[in-house]
This record gives C-alpha cells, sequence and structure tokens, in this order.
C-alpha cells in the first residue's frame, strides 16, 4: 500500500471528525450517556491521541498519559455485552458518516471489536 501506517491512511483530519461523530451518538445513546461525563470534550481529545498511537501514528496518549492500561482504565466503569455493542454500534455509524474507504473502515471496526470485547468487565443484568 501507499501509506505507511493506518493512520496515515485515514489522516489526522479524518481521525477527528471520527470521533467527534462519534462522542455526539455516545452522548445521546441510553446505555453510554449514563457513564460518560456531560462534557466529552476532554475525553474526546484523549480518544484521538489514543487512537492516533493505536493507528500506528505518534504515541500522543502515552506522552500525557502514560501507559494506556486501557482494561485497568474502564474498570471504575461497569461495562457489559450489551455497552460494547452499543458502543461499536455508535462507532459504526460514526464511521459510515465519514464515508470512510470501505477496506479501512472493515479493518478497523473488526480491530475495535477486539478491543471492545476486551473491555468488558460485567455481565448483562437480567431484567
Ligand atoms: C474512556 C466507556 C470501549 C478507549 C472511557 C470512559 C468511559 C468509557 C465511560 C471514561 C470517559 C471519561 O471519563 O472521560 C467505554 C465503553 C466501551 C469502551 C462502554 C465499550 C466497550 C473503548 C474502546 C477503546 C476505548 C474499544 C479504544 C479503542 C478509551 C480511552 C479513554 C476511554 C482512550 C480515555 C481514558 C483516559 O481517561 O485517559 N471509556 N469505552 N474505549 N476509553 Fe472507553
Amino acid at each position: 500500500d501507499q501509506f505507511a501506517t493506518p493512520y496515515e491512511a485515514i489522516g489526522a483530519d479524518a481521525l477527528s471528525q471520527l470521533v467527534d461523530a462519534f462522542y455526539l451518538r455516545v452522548h445521546k445513546h441510553p446505555l453510554l450517556s449514563p457513564i460518560f461525563p456531560d462534557d466529552l470534550s476532554e475525553t474526546a481529545r484523549k480518544q484521538k491521541q489514543f487512537l492516533t498511537q493505536y493507528l500506528g501514528g505518534p504515541s500522543l496518549y502515552t506522552e500525557e498519559h502514560g501507559h494506556p492500561m486501557l482494561r485497568a482504565r474502564h474498570l471504575p466503569f461497569e461495562i457489559t455485552p450489551e455497552r460494547a455493542r452499543a458502543w461499536l454500534s455508535c462507532m459504526e455509524e460514526a464511521m459510515d458518516e465519514l464515508d470512510l474507504d470501505e477496506r479501512f473502515q472493515a479493518w478497523f471496526f473488526e480491530r475495535l471489536e477486539l478491543t471492545a470485547r476486551h473491555m468488558v468487565n460485567t455481565p448483562d443484568t437480567e431484567r
């Protein structure tokens, strides 16, 4: 491929737009909004840093916050399989909105599915 890293394939601008489109949906999602802060600007800033390095770009997240330890950082929140699916559906809709390259999107989404599954720390509640 003509790109050295997936980060270069998507580009900083599209990645930033993707994260913003994603958190707009998170903010409105009935299962997700209760565990996120009302003001998502700092969360979005960190996610842009994180996804930059996740995609092989500069280590912006680690430089400012140290080792990601993502699963540990998510332990304070009840992440059920249902919430993981909700997170992923917000991401998929954001990706569709951005009109990313289809092959890139499929590859990126698969990686996020694995990471999201790894964040699950609470079983679904029976209602
Ligand atoms: C932070 C939820 C999956 C990356 C957070 C926060 C919540 C959350 C509630 C704290 C927000 C804040 O206080 O600012 C979830 C849920 C997920 C999920 C419900 C469903 C599986 C993921 C995935 C990734 C990710 C798949 C990475 C690909 C991050 C990052 C932060 C974060 C980088 C910021 C950590 C920090 O405070 O430094 N997430 N998350 N999350 N999440 Fe997730």
